[in-house]
């Protein structure tokens, strides 16, 4: 498997649990690196620019709102083929649906509050990366 990058977000509902440490203890504990972070609370514009990919759907100004409704934790992780490895440890995208043990399972209350975001393919991730952290932000370990 290669060594990839992938862009993670802890949204603002698991921000407000008080669970970054748990939910970062998962991604070290699943051999991915924590290479670049920032807590940030998004504008509108911000969101909005993120999701641009599902401007059409039904969904979007209700995700926008949440997004940008507190602060998120922004990061990217390393690994080996780490976009799948962190879908993994995710779970679905609706927590009703997701595997016992996995991130929204354990701390997601609905699809519309779902915990985190990851990447869903290794172009994406590089895109995605980029919106949020100049190359020069994210540090080789
Ligand atoms: S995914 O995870 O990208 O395959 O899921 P997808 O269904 O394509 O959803 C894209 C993002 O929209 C969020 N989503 C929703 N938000 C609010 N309400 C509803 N009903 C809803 N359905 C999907 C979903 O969590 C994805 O956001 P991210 O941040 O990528 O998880």
């Amino acid at each position: 498997m290669a060594l990839e990058r992938t862009l993670s977000i802890i949204k603002p509902d698991a921000v407000a649990k008080n669970v970054i440490g748990e939910i970062y203890s998962r991604f070290e504990k699943a051999g991915l690196k924590v290479v670049a972070a920032k807590m940030k609370h998004l504008s509108r514009q911000e969101a909005e620019g993120f999701y641009a990919v599902h401007r059409e759907r039904p969904f979007f100004a209700a995700l926008v709102d949440f997004m940008a409704s507190g602060p998120v934790m922004i990061q990217v992780l390393e690994g080996e083929g780490a976009v799948l490895k962190n879908r993994e440890l995710m779970g679905a995208t609706n927590p009703k649906d997701a595997a016992a043990g996995t991130i929204r399972a354990d701390f997601a209350d609905s699809i519309d509050a779902n915990a985190v975001h990851g990447s869903d393919s290794l172009e994406n991730a590089a895109i995605e990366i980029a919106y949020f952290f100049p190359a020069t932000d994210v540090y080789a370990r």
